[in-house]
């Protein structure tokens, strides 16, 4: 039924396969309810009037944030390497959103690349056929033609979007996406954004092509890392890394040699939203000479605690507040496990600034995990009974390159059911021997019954983890791994709505 289950002596089967992770080819937005699969039949689709009646009860401030971007092909400079890639209007990252709660974001989308696209809007619980999930929520905006996205961005918190089609992400097609709240007392000076990416586009090898290599298993080549653990190995991942050794790790679209530099004054406080958009890498953070208040995680808030480091996973965000100390600071990304950084300067005095290479003390103490986090009351989800828990095995392997769930490829047919204003648990279980960083679209979930809210959360190897939701956002939406990789090759499924 699915093209990932096709033959795979078909000549057309690699191309096919290319096409299988994120995109739900065969149980198209029309065709789910007219295939006669069991995918169609009383599911609340996009096009459902329910859709347009939850967000008719959203909040909102009654004001307008129109923004339009091309999709495009072009060079980028890094800050010394010159790459051509894809981005949202020749910028890397790509401009941030910035809007208050309740606002409604208008974004024109204008695709210019050779191939079709889609905006996906990480975390925000937006009206589901604005998702940007192509076939399953929108059919994709194809070469020369444009798309308006527009819906309520009713939660505040720090997002960002990117596509979702094929290995798009691993290029440069990304921005932040931050909904500010009104109602937050604040107490910071200066609001920082920080995104974090691995980058192979324009080196030399293309996105595709890691993904064709990754396809044929063993034998890889020097840039893909050693053969033992291909993407480095991390104690803190509970093993392999990654799968992709990446010749540049950036902080805002720049190498270290030439880092991005924020200027404060000594004893200014400041919100640092780290957003991680890296394809197959996760970035262990700090800043040197001082410590962090952890305050929000995925957008939603947290008793603050205070750590040294942050390990943060693809897809995942954390806010920090922190006071600048006087003098010239590196703000470090380490690529975990894969023995490269990513560097930006603060700059609030006089100093030199450190080598490029720095990695600061602070990377190696006190780091702050899922267990030392807990939801405010305001947001923490009620005790509860789940009225439904599916039960979710992270399955596959590196060198066969079969990621899954329960042991199968994204199946468009099969769906995850629940019902309006449920409780839902989903647990992962994660049997494979690498991590993954699972993301759930539409919706927050509260990790481990008492823990934060997040909509992405790792998975180690051998751990399970819990993730309760209210069914409060109906439609159809995807749950996958957020390794680019996995993803398209099948580590996805479908939380879907039942009528
Ligand atoms: Cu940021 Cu479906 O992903
Ligand atoms: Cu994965």
């Amino acid at each position: 039924m699915t093209a990932a289950d096709g033959p795979v002596l078909n000549p057309f089967s690699r191309r096919t396969l290319l096409r299988a992770g994120l995109v739900v080819a065969a149980a198209g937005v029309q065709s789910a309810c007219t295939s006669g699969s069991t995918a169609g039949a009383g599911l609340v689709l996009p096009t459902d009037p329910r859709i347009a009646a939850a967000e008719a009860r959203r909040h909102t401030t009654g004001q307008t944030h129109a923004v339009r971007f091309t999709a495009q092909a072009g060079v980028v400079d890094l800050g010394g390497p010159q790459v051509t890639t894809w981005t949202y209007d020749g910028l890397l990252p790509g401009k941030e959103i910035r809007v208050r709660a309740g606002d409604t974001i208008r974004a024109e989308l204008t695709n210019r690349l050779p191939v079709d696209t889609t905006i996906h809007w990480h975390g925000l619980a937006l009206r589901n056929d604005m998702d940007g999930a192509p076939d399953l929520t929108q059919n994709a905006i194809a070469t020369g033609r444009a798309f308006t996205y527009q819906f309520v961005a009713e939660s505040p918190g720090t997002y960002w979007f990117h596509p979702h089609s094929g290995t798009q992400l691993d290029r440069g097609l990304y921005a932040p996406l931050i909904v500010e709240d009104p109602n937050e007392p604040g107490g910071y000076d200066q609001d920082w954004v920080i995104v974090l990416d691995d980058w192979i586009d324009g080196t030399g090898t293309a996105p595709d092509d890691v993904l064709a290599t990754l396809r044929q298993g063993g034998g890889m080549g020097g840039m893909m890392g050693s053969a033992s653990g291909r993407g480095g190995t991390s104690a803190l991942l509970g093993g392999d890394a990654g799968d992709v050794r990446y010749p540049h790790y950036l902080i805002n679209g720049r190498v270290p040699a030439a880092p991005a530099t924020f200027t404060a004054r000594p004893g200014q406080r400041v919100r640092i939203r780290f957003v991680n958009a890296a394809s197959d890498t996760a970035f262990r953070v700090a800043l040197g000479g001082h410590r962090f208040r952890v305050t929000h995680t995925d957008g939603y808030p947290v008793h603050p605690a205070d750590t040294d480091t942050l390990l943060i996973a693809m897809g995942e965000r954390y806010d920090v507040i922190t006071t600048l100390g006087d003098g010239v600071f590196p703000l470090v990304a380490l690529a975990e496990g894969k023995e490269a950084t990513a560097l930006a300067l603060v700059r609030t005095g006089a100093g030199t600034p450190p080598p490029a290479s720095i990695r600061p003390a602070e990377l190696d103490r006190d780091r702050i995990g899922y267990d030392r986090l807990t939801a405010t009351p305001d947001v923490r989800l009620s005790a509860r009974i789940p009225d439904v828990t599916h039960e979710l095995d992270l399955t596959g392997g590196m060198m066969s390159y079969d990621w899954g769930i329960n042991g199968t490829p994204l199946d468009p047919a099969r769906r995850l059911l629940i019902q309006q204003d449920q409780r839902v648990r989903i647990t992962f279980r994660n049997r494979t021997m690498m991590w993954h960083p699972m993301h759930l679209h539409g919706h927050t979930f509260q990790l481990n019954r008492t823990g934060p809210r997040k909509d992405t959360v790792a998975v180690l190897p051998g751990q399970t983890i819990t993730c309760d939701l209210d069914a409060t956002n109906p439609g159809q939406w995807m749950i996958h791994c957020h390794n680019t990789y996995h993803a398209e090759t099948g580590m996805a499924t479908i939380l879907g709505y039942r009528t």
